[in-house]
C-alpha cells in the first residue's frame, strides 16, 4: 500500500473551502492508501500569532477533522511538534539544499511581503521542514493544492540530493493533484479564507438553529453580476459562489432546475440559495452529530493525538536512525 502524507496548519475550525479543497479528499484517500495526516503547528509559528490561542486552534481543528471522517484507527493523525524528529530531519536537510534554491521560492517572497515586520528564518526554511514532514514517513504521494507544488518539488530535490550524496533512504515523492473545485469566498472575489473573513465555517452546520446562520451567510454570497434584479437572466457557470457550491451538493436533476431557473429568470437567487442550504445541511448532518459528541468528550481529542504521536514517532525514529547511519554520525553505544 502506498503512503500518502499531508499537512494542515492549525487554523482552528475548518471552513467549507478546507473541506471541498482538501479534507473531503483526505477522507476518501483513507480507503486506498496508508495515510499520514499532520497538524503542522511548528509551521504555524512562522507567522505572527497569539500563543494563548494555539491550543484552541489545534483542538478545534482536530475535532473537525475527526467529525468529518478522518479515522484515527486507519490513518495516522498527530501534531507535528509532538514528534521532534520532524525538526531534527529538517536540520539534516538544511545541509543538503542550497540557499539559492530556497531564495527562488515565491511563497517565501509572498509571505514576507505579507508580514514585513517578521521576516524570520523559519519562514525562509519553511519548505525544508515540510520536506522533512513528508520524507520521515517515506510518503510517495502528497495531496495538495496548486500553491504547494513548489514545496513538493523541493522535497523531491532534497530526497534526490540526500540519496545521491549519502545513499538511498528516501523515495521521490510526488504531488497528488486532484480535480477539486476552486471555491471563492462569499465575496465572490478571493479564495475562501478565514483570514479574509469571506468563509463559511463548518460550525454553521452544527448550530442547531435550523440553518439560520448558514442562510444568513449564503444570503450575502455574491452571485452572477448579470442578475441585478430577479427579472434578469443569469448563468450558474458565471455565479462564482452558489453556482460552484450547487455542483458539489446537488443532484443532476436539481442542477438542471438551477440552470433552467437561472437562465430564464424563472427562479430567483433566493430560491436557488434556499435549495443549496437544504442540501448542504443534509450533507453535514453526520458531521454535526459527531462534532457535538466530540465536544462533549474533550478527552477524546487528547487520546487520539497521544496515540497518533506514539505511532508516528516509532516510524520517524526508524527513518532518522537510517539517516544517522548514512550520515556517518557516531554515537556512543550507551546513548539512547
Ligand atoms: N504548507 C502546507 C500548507 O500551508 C502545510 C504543510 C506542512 C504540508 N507540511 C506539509 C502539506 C507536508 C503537505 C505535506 O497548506
Amino acid at each position: 500500500m502506498k503512503t500518502v502524507f499531508s499537512g494542515i496548519q492549525p487554523s482552528g475550525e475548518l471552513h467549507l473551502g478546507n473541506y471541498l479543497g482538501a479534507i473531503r479528499n483526505w477522507v476518501k484517500l483513507q480507503d486506498q492508501y496508508r495515510c499520514v495526516f499532520c497538524v503542522v503547528d511548528y509551521h504555524a509559528i512562522t507567522q505572527t500569532y497569539e500563543p494563548k490561542e494555539m491550543a484552541r486552534r489545534v483542538t478545534d481543528m482536530v475535532v473537525d477533522l475527526l467529525a468529518l471522517g478522518i479515522d484515527p484507527e486507519r490513518s495516522l493523525l498527530f501534531l507535528q511538534s509532538s514528534v521532534p524528529e520532524h525538526t531534527e530531519l529538517a536540520w539534516v536537510f538544511s545541509n543538503v539544499i542550497g540557499m539559492g534554491v530556497l531564495e527562488r521560492k515565491t511563497q517565501f517572497k509572498d509571505k514576507s511581503e505579507h508580514q514585513p515586520e517578521n521576516i524570520n528564518v523559519g519562514l525562509f526554511t519553511y519548505p525544508v521542514l515540510q520536506a522533512a514532514d513528508i520524507l520521515l514517513y517515506k510518503a510517495e504521494a502528497v495531496p495538495v493544492g496548486q500553491d504547494q507544488l513548489q514545496h513538493i518539488e523541493l522535497a523531491r530535490d532534497i530526497a534526490r540530493a540526500f540519496n545521491h550524496r549519502f545513499g538511498k533512504v528516501f523515495p521521490e515523492c510526488e504531488a497528488m493533484l486532484t480535480n477539486l473545485p476552486k471555491l471563492l469566498g462569499i465575496d465572490g472575489k478571493q479564495k475562501m479564507s478565514k483570514s479574509l473573513g469571506n468563509h463559511i465555517p463548518l460550525t454553521v452546520f452544527g448550530a442547531n438553529d435550523s440553518g439560520k446562520a448558514l442562510k444568513k451567510l449564503l444570503s450575502r454570497a455574491v452571485t452572477d453580476d448579470k442578475r441585478v434584479t430577479r427579472e434578469d437572466a443569469g448563468n450558474p457557470d458565471d455565479c462564482p459562489t452558489i453556482g460552484v457550491m450547487h455542483k458539489q451538493f446537488s443532484t443532476d436533476e436539481e442542477l438542471a432546475w438551477v440552470r433552467t431557473g437561472c437562465t430564464t429568470a424563472g427562479i430567483g437567487c433566493v430560491d436557488c440559495k434556499g435549495k443549496l442550504a437544504e442540501n448542504m445541511l443534509a450533507h453535514f448532518t453526520g458531521y454535526a452529530e459527531r462534532r457535538a459528541a466530540l465536544l462533549a468528550n474533550p478527552g477524546r481529542v487528547e487520546e487520539v493525538l497521544a496515540m497518533g504521536a506514539q505511532k508516528a514517532r516509532a516510524i520517524a525514529q526508524r527513518t532518522l536512525g537510517e539517516v544517522h547511519k548514512k550520515l556517518g554520525l557516531w554515537r556512543p553505544k550507551a546513548a539512547p
